[in-house]
């Protein structure tokens, strides 16, 4: 593993923000943090930078223990949410910023920006202040700027957040094909999923300063390690109840759902997520009432381009599907049948852990 840590922790006061965390990141890997704000993401983060000592642990970056030295002597870098750009300095000069402060002789600056203002598309825009540039072109110089020191690793803490939808979606495109192309890890910390499962090889879940998964974004996707990963990326419908021999009476709808048997003792409370593209709907009666198909009506379409989110009324719940335009559609009032296959749904025990 080209970045290890091992056992890091870190205490404010009497919370551990980062809390017994072990990870090793590839040579070329993207790696995202991905949890809700507060979760110890950028802590993390900044340990590995050096901008922050751990209490407890370690940190190996290419083979060499870091945990003592500077930022500037780990040859990692850094980009900041809020970009961090200096305001009265043209993006040349913010560009060239991290190298003066190498002392790195002129020639060698001149170079090294006229090839991040390459990869990067910054041509031409040389002598503009920060404020005559768009939002992607801050953004663009801020990764820049840390890239242009030819680091080892580069670490990124929401650095999209600050961006509309349109070009979030376009950056993290570029942001992906720049670390492709560059072989070199990127550690990019979110709390938004679909960053996280847009651009990285594995996704390490973070919660409560613990990695709860760390694993490849299809798995983190598919297959939920805890209720708490399913409950936190897609979009998912959540029944919980008691498990009987027959099945799980779900509590709040008083739906009998037909789940695997195993691993689960009757009696024992479970809850159950089924992600809204896994909910197929079918026209009230033409299908066969079977396991878990369940009466339902729209209440509400919204229409989200290729797909259609319904949000169906069931007793007194609501249920959420999304499905392809492509497929039939339904309008508010419909009466309809909403069901799911045993594959398509995820069951932990009252922990939110899988039953093994
Ligand atoms: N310098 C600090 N002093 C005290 N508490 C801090 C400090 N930095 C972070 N924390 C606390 O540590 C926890 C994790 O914070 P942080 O790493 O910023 O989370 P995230 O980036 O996931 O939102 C939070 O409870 C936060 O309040
Ligand atoms: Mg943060």
């Amino acid at each position: 593993m080209y970045i290890t840590l091992d056992g890091v922790s870190r205490q404010y006061g009497d919370i551990w923000a980062v809390d017994r965390v072990n990870m090793g990141i590839g040579q070329s890997e993207f790696v995202s943090l991905l949890g809700p704000s507060g979760s110890g993401k950028t802590t993390l983060l900044r340990i590995i930078a050096g901008l922050e000592k751990p209490t407890t642990g370690r940190v190996l970056i290419d083979g060499v223990d870091v945990t003592d030295l500077p930022p500037h002597r780990r040859g990692v870098a850094m980009v900041f949410q809020e970009f961090l750009l200096f305001p009265h300095r043209t993006v040349y000069e913010n560009l060239a910023f991290p190298l003066r402060m190498l002392k790195l002789p002129k020639a060698e600056i001149e170079e090294r920006v006229a090839w991040v203002v390459g990869i990067l598309s910054l041509a031409g825009l040389e002598k503009r202040y920060p404020n005559q540039l768009s939002g992607g072109q801050q953004q663009r110089v801020a990764l820049g700027r840390g890239l242009v020191g030819r680091p080892k690793a580069l670490l990124l803490d929401e650095p999209l957040a600050n961006l509309d939808r349109e070009l979030r979606q376009e950056m993290e495109v570029e942001i992906r094909r720049h670390q492709i192309a560059l072989g070199i890890p990127f550690i990019y910390v979110t709390h938004n999923q679909e960053e996280a499962l847009s651009m990285s090889d594995r996704i390490a879940v973070v919660r409560r300063g613990r990695i709860e998964d760390f694993a490849p974004r299809t798995q983190i996707y598919d297959t939920p390690r805890t209720a708490f990963i399913a409950q936190f990326v897609g979009r998912s419908n959540r029944f919980e109840g008691t498990l009987d021999g027959a099945g799980m009476l779900a509590s709040d709808c008083g739906a009998r759902l037909a789940v695997p048997a195993a691993g689960l003792a009757a009696g024992s409370r479970a809850m159950l997520f089924v992600k809204n593209e896994k909910l197929r709907l079918d026209p009230a009666g033409a299908t066969p009432a079977g396991a878990n198909s369940l009466a339902c009506t729209v209440k509400d379409v919204i229409l989200r381009g290729a797909y259609a989110d319904y949000i169906l009324a069931f007793g007194n719940r609501e249920l959420n599907a999304s499905r392809p335009r492509s497929e039939r559609a339904f309008l508010a009032g419909e009466a309809v049948t909403a069901s799911f296959d045993a594959a398509d749904m995820d069951l932990f025990d009252a922990d939110g852990e899988r039953p093994s």
